[in-house]
């Protein structure tokens, strides 16, 4: 069991947005400096700084938006929901507002959202795999670790510059990455070089939103099969002799 990074300054603290790190269509990403308060408890004065992800309400404004992020029918994609978290809308006033997409149903769905990627990433983070630390989560933020240093944030995989060796190296870390979350029953559902991060000669894996249970969900082995294809196709193009059908055959023994 992993322990809490001591990087870490404890609570009651002060934040600081020192800026936005990038920004895109479905989430934002600030650098925040956290700043431990002085109390009768703690001396204070130590910071440390991480990765603040707000999420756009985007992705659950209407059905058809459900449908564009892989989902064949809105009513599969609360099926996930539900799979993907252990727990129901047990209610049935919530899954009616979940199907009919009121506003409250939305709510729901993007609270449910911001929540899974913490889950799923602590998962994955206390099996000892290469994600950032997941601090925690509230509406529609998310504060996670920091991959970067003072000066510029971590590259995603497709804008580092790699020599052939790092690129194998990258490659063996990618594998070693893939046969964890599948171990841990999960599929990244949106797995490519964006949402890799590479930093000090470390692979680090980002983005679990759309993260899927595998044995849940009817389509697990297809988002799995999809995620490895995708990525060897990237290492491919760049001159990497990979075999996708042998990566996905050997992770298919993780399971
Ligand atoms: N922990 C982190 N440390 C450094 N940079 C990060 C971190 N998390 C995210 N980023 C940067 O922010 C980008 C977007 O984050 P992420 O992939 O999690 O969100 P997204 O939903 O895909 O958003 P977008 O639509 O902008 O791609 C990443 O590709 C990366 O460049
Ligand atoms: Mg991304």
């Amino acid at each position: 069991m992993r322990t809490t990074p001591t990087w870490l300054v404890s609570e009651p603290c002060t934040d600081v947005d020192l800026g936005v790190i990038k920004s895109g269509k479905e989430a934002q990403v600030h650098l925040i400096e956290r700043t431990a308060d002085a109390t009768a408890e703690q001396v204070g004065g130590e910071s440390c700084r991480f990765a603040r992800k707000r999420y756009l309400p985007r992705e659950v404004k209407q059905k058809g938006q459900l449908e564009a992020l892989g989902f064949q029918r809105s009513s599969a994609f609360v099926n996930d929901v539900q799979y993907r978290e252990g727990r129901q809308f047990r209610k049935s006033r919530d899954r009616r507002a979940v199907e009919r997409m009121s506003t409250y149903g939305k709510h729901l769905l993007q609270d449910r959202w911001t929540g899974h990627e913490h889950e799923v990433m602590s998962r994955l983070w206390h099996a000892g795999m290469t994600v950032p630390y997941p601090i925690a989560y509230g509406d529609d933020v998310f504060d996670l670790e920091y991959i970067g240093d003072d000066s510029q944030a971590a590259p995603q995989l497709q804008a580092a510059r790699l020599s052939a060796a790092q690129l194998r190296d990258a490659f063996d870390q990618l594998v070693a990455g893939l046969r964890c979350m599948t171990r841990e029953g999960l599929a990244h559902g949106d797995m490519s070089a964006y949402n890799l991060l590479w930093w000090e000669e470390q692979l680090w894996f980002i983005d679990f939103p759309q993260a899927i249970d595998i044995a849940a969900n009817l389509q697990g082995l297809d988002f799995l099969h999809r995620d490895v294809v995708n990525v060897c196709a990237w290492f491919q193009r760049k001159g990497l002799d990979v075999d996708e059908e042998e990566v996905f055959a050997d992770l298919l023994v993780e399971i």
